[in-house]
């Protein structure tokens, strides 16, 4: 392995144009803006039309990523596409992103990781990089969870949006790129945030349909605790195996879940406001694409230049959860 490092060389995101906001999900369901607002951050998200799905927007994100990579598609060699909310059950949402990229040399699938796919694809990247096994990885989280939501549930349906976020990651020098990666899960706590329906353990029926089998089911107390110790747990521990302290953080880029699961992981690590990026108030939680679609927002603002130290970390269903710390 040597000290090869893996690199983020390109990002991009992509989302739908429908907005969902508050003032809209008071008319169907009993909440209100100042509720979500002070409860969770977010002001509105995006929602895909009818007859938009998942693929559509992760291959947007990805053609940036690849383009500002200074890559030709065929020079992809594993393609991760973290999803819950695939295309279809069958082939994998990575296959058709392949096809549609012409990224045809790669080797392709998805993740299924819930919030945390993006960085579990980042920890794989990193590895088949450094084994020398793969050279160019693309990792795409990429969600369209508003299918997925049950819009009679206020406990839910507040919190989801649509997206998708990219980036394209490759050999750099040894003290540039992922300086450590780790990723966690525990599926006894497999209740916390579920989907029970349309699998082989609940075939999709009229019942299970009737049933609401297939939305997303969540004990957000219960979640809202595990977020903020496992985030901060997780981050203390990249942070200690690349031998770096949590002041010498240029950004912190937290999965966008809740604006107080920001606020407390962030006291927590004592990274105040100013270094932590939180687009929450604009596309609520998009679960895999969060992480990514952010990262390619601060790229695009320039709040991310050469020589950064940037903490990503992440919790989701599953449960799951990771961190990793780049040297930009
Ligand atoms: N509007 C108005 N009231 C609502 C509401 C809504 N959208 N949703 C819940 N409430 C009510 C509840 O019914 C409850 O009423 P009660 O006290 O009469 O029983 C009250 O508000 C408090 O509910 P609670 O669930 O304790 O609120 P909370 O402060 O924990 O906030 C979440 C709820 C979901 C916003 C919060 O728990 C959270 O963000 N958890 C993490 C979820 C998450 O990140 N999931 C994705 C994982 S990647």
């Amino acid at each position: 392995m040597g000290n090869l490092h893996a690199g983020i060389l390109g990002t991009g995101h992509a989302y739908p144009a429908g907005i969902l906001t508050n003032a809209e999900l008071e008319k169907t369901v009993e909440t209100s803006d100042e509720w979500i607002t002070t409860r969770t951050g977010i002001k509105q998200r995006r929602k895909a039309a009818p007859g938009e799905y998942t693929s559509m927007f992760a291959v947007r994100a990805a053609r940036q990523a690849i383009e500002r990579a200074k890559l030709d598609p065929l020079e992809i060699d594993l393609l991760l596409c973290a999803t819950v909310t695939p295309d279809q059950i069958l082939p994998s949402t990575g296959c058709i992103i392949q096809a549609e990229l012409g990224a045809n040399k790669a080797a392709a699938m998805d993740i299924v990781a819930a919030c945390s796919g993006f960085l579990y694809g980042l920890t794989l990247a990193d590895s088949m990089i450094r084994t020398g096994q793969s050279r160019y990885v693309l990792v795409i989280g990429a969600e369209i969870l508003t299918q997925y939501v049950d819009y009679t549930d206020r406990g839910t349906c507040i919190l989801f949006g649509d997206g998708a976020g990219a980036a394209v990651l490759g050999p750099v020098e040894a003290d540039k790129g992922i300086l450590a990666a780790r990723i966690r899960s525990d599926g006894r706590y497999l209740e916390q945030l579920f989907s029970p329906g349309g699998g082989t353990r609940r075939p999709a029926s009229a019942a299970t349909l009737a049933a609401g089998d297939h939305y997303f089911k969540m004990r957000g107390n219960e979640l809202f605790k595990v977020a903020v110790r496992s985030m901060s747990e997780i981050s203390n521990e990249v942070l200690e195996e690349a031998g770096q302290k949590a002041e010498d953080i240029s950004l912190f880029i937290p999965h966008q879940a809740n604006q107080r699961i920001t606020d407390a992981v962030a006291s927590k690590l004592k990274v105040e406001e100013a270094r932590v990026y939180s687009n929450i108030a604009m596309h609520g939680n998009t679960s895999s694409a969060s992480i990514p679609i952010a990262l390619d927002e601060c790229v695009e603002a320039g709040r991310v230049k050469e020589g950064d130290l940037v903490l990503m970390a992440s919790f989701g269903g599953g449960v799951t959860w990771g961190g990793v710390l780049v040297r930009w």
